[in-house]
């Protein structure tokens, strides 16, 4: 079969194949304690349910407007005006199928062959694939956990060329939970002022935050308004994964042009979905504080767990729920006679032999590290922890 050049410049998403895997096994009956899952082990409040289940009922099953209906695209400026402090019109937001969907319009709107796009490691690993698959150039500006995964300005500034078209920020971030602090985000704002890239700030784990405040760029540079384009969606605060709803708020040629793309491809998110997502913006948002709390609880024991391996060492995330620990003591050790030598390659020992499925770090652009979710029960913590323990202990 020929296919198109462009899938050759892609590559399948090590998150999801792993996840296909674990699953795969845990459907023959194996006992895999997943770190795996991107997603929150929570239900999706009974309120949301009931408004998509209700608007079924009354026969709200047609087509809607592409950038998805009035009231939702005016709920959706209301939050980014009483959470984020932004200022935005529903002729400024679309409504997609997930946040991915938002980021994958962003990158086939604004891209040309060749054009540039920074994009900060360790990274969600679709971005790079999304920006090479509407011809651009990923690159990658190297962060460190010391500074506690936040860009050196000089290093944006060194980047910047006439062909960078954006800056993708992503904080809380998936995978290191790190959060910019706001001097961060002020040398970020500084590096690219003399510049007219576009920044997309993907904010999806804003609500999973566990220590200090969440801040938007904006919140520190209000000049960057024109150019920022802010992508959220319901998947990760209201544990709403499954039902696919994301949004974009920007500078409206950008917005336009993206309902364009969307016009011609999925046209609007799923009606009931959208009426899901109105009730989740409109509703008490109780059930949000209570999740964090477990996460944070989940928190302390993972990471101590972690912290408690020899040649494991593990950062507290500020928020998200993954944990990113870093593992090159252990690169150098050998498992039944052959040296470790990479994450990948402990990933693959851990679910073969140990039954525990965790995602190796190079696919972030983090080699010797590795990331684990703990969206996931205490219970599976605690089994993780121990077969990860006699996985060090079998290490020579
Ligand atoms: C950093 C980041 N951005 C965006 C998304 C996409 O979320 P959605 O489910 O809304 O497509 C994810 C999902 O894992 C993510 O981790």
């Amino acid at each position: 079969m020929q296919l198109a050049q462009r899938i050759k410049a892609i590559k399948p998403s090590p998150t999801l194949a792993l996840n296909a895997r674990a699953k795969a096994l845990a459907a023959q009956g194996v006992d895999v304690a997943g770190f795996v899952a991107g997603e929150p082990d929570f239900d999706t409040p009974e309120f949301i349910k009931q408004a998509a289940i209700d608007s079924l009922k009354a026969g709200f099953t047609k087509y809607t407007p592409t950038a998805g209906i009035p009231e939702l695209r005016e709920a959706i400026c209301a939050k980014l005006q009483r959470d984020n402090q932004l200022t935005y019109t529903p002729d400024q937001v679309l409504v997609s199928v997930g946040a991915k969907h938002s980021l994958y319009n962003i990158f086939q709107a604004l891209l040309n062959e060749g054009d540039e796009v920074i994009i900060l490691t360790p990274y969600w690993v679709s971005y790079p694939d999304m920006v090479l698959l509407a011809g651009g150039r990923p690159v990658f500006i190297e962060t460190r956990e010391e500074n506690g995964f936040a860009p050196d300005p000089e290093a944006i500034r060194r980047a910047l060329t006439p062909r960078t078209r954006a800056i993708v920020l992503n904080s809380p971030s998936n995978p290191s939970g790190a959060v910019f602090s706001r001097a961060a985000l002020e040398g970020i704002a500084a590096a690219v002022k003399g510049h007219d890239c576009l920044i997309i700030s993907d904010d999806i784990y804003e609500k999973l935050l566990y220590e200090g405040q969440f801040l938007n760029i904006a919140n520190v540079a209000a000049d960057l308004v024109p150019r920022l384009v802010v992508v959220n969606g319901m998947s990760k605060a209201y544990s709403m994964t499954g039902w696919r709803l994301g949004y974009a708020a920007g500078p409206k040629p950008l917005i336009s042009a993206m309902q364009m793309i969307q016009d011609q491809s999925t046209s609007n998110p799923t009606s009931m979905v959208q009426k899901g997502a109105l009730a989740a913006l409109k509703g008490p948002t109780d059930f949000i504080a209570t999740m964090v709390e477990e996460f944070r609880a989940r928190r302390e024991l993972i990471v101590s767990g972690l912290n408690a391996l020899e040649g494991v060492k593990c950062r507290k995330p500020e928020g998200a729920f993954y944990v990113f620990p870093d593992v090159r003591g252990l690169l150098q050790r050998s498992y039944k006679g052959a040296p470790l030598g990479t994450s990948a390659r402990i990933s693959e020992i851990l679910l073969d032999d140990f039954r525990v499925a965790v995602v190796p770090g190079a696919p972030f652009g983090a080699e010797g590290y590795l990331r684990l979710s703990f969206a996931t029960s205490r219970e599976v913590i605690q089994k993780g922890l121990g077969r990860l323990r006699d996985f060090v202990a079998a290490l020579s």
